[in-house]
């Protein structure tokens, strides 16, 4: 996966355009866009929604944000969508493995009585959205076997630390969440799931978006969420391995197949050894996974 991309829960116009929009998935709201009067409506919206669309061929991947663990809205949530057999669900503010394993029970629970796989529905956490999911990033690893991706969100931290702003006068986020940005890519690694990038808010400005993939895909994530669906080429682009970083992987690959004894080698002047070669064939089944169906 390399865009998600948000929709409103109670805009089935924005649903059915998220559909064509080229996302690998949609994300689909009833959390913060979603007003709490609005809930059972986008509820309702979702599960027809989920119903429909899961059942075309060429189709995005299917996530429900649902409201964090103590609103005491969650469970409703679940209940309203999990017939319709999400493919999975995204959990804000989490703080850490326990609250990745207290919605994995709650799966359980639903996937036994709709007759869905035991463990069918993945899990990406939105996991630095408050100072103490910060902290508890570390006990994400081992979770549970269905998360399958860690997110960062600056806004909801901004909120939490009482931040004026999180981004400096050169349009940069500031410390505090450049260290949420960095600890969730080491948190993904040791939980050996996809590391996500944050939203880029200001969906006019694609170059600035375009800019922060950039810069994303060189520290390590590889994928980013959208707000706009304008937003998706422009990540989809980024985070595609491209013609020629794939050849120098398959070069790197088939050079240490030639020498199997070989801890070392040479490629065009460069040095090559182990951790490259690890690199490269993460980057080759990157690519696989793309490519193949869903
Ligand atoms: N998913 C699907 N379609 C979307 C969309 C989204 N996230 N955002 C906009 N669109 C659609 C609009 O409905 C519009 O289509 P239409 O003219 O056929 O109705 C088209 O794309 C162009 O939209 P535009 O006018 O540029 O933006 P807007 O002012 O209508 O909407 C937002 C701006 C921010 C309200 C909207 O992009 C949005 O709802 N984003 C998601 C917000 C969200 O889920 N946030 C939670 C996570 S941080
Ligand atoms: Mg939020």
């Amino acid at each position: 996966m390399r865009s998600l991309l948000f929709v409103p829960g109670d805009s089935p116009r924005k649903l059915e355009k998220g559909l064509g929009s080229g996302a690998d998935a949609l994300l689909v709201d009833l959390e913060d866009s979603v007003a709490l009067q609005a809930k059972a409506e986008a509820r309702k919206a979702t599960a027809e929604f989920l119903a429909t669309a899961r059942k075309e061929t060429h189709r995005p991947r299917l996530y429900v944000r649902v409201n964090g663990l103590t609103t005491g809205l969650t469970d409703a949530d679940l209940d309203a969508v999990m017939a319709s057999g999400p493919d999975g669900i995204m959990l804000p503010k989490t703080v850490g493995g326990i609250d990745v394993s207290h919605l994995g029970a709650k799966l359980a629970v639903r996937e036994a009585e709709y007759g869905i796989e035991d463990g069918g529905t993945a899990i990406i956490a939105i996991a630095t959205e408050n100072a103490r999911g910060v902290f508890a990033l570390g006990t994400l690893a081992r979770a549970s076997h269905r998360l399958a991706g860690v997110a960062w969100g600056g806004e909801d931290l901004a909120a939490d630390i009482g931040a004026e702003t999180n981004r400096g006068p050169d349009g940069l986020y500031t410390d505090p969440y450049r260290i949420a940005r960095s600890l969730t890519l080491f948190a993904a690694a040791a939980a050996e799931v996809d590391p996500i990038d944050s939203v880029y808010t200001n969906f006019r400005d694609l170059e600035g978006l375009a800019a922060e993939c950039r810069e994303a895909r060189r520290d390590g994530f590889t994928a980013k969420m959208a707000i706009h669906p304008a937003q998706v080429p422009v990540i989809n682009e980024a985070f595609t391995p491209s013609g020629e970083a794939l050849a120098h992987a398959r070069e790197i690959v088939a050079a240490f197949a030639q020498n199997p004894g070989a801890g070392v080698v040479g490629i065009g002047g460069q040095m090559i050894d182990r951790p490259h070669l690890r690199q490269a064939e993460r980057l080759i089944a990157r690519a696989e996974a793309l490519a193949a169906p869903l």
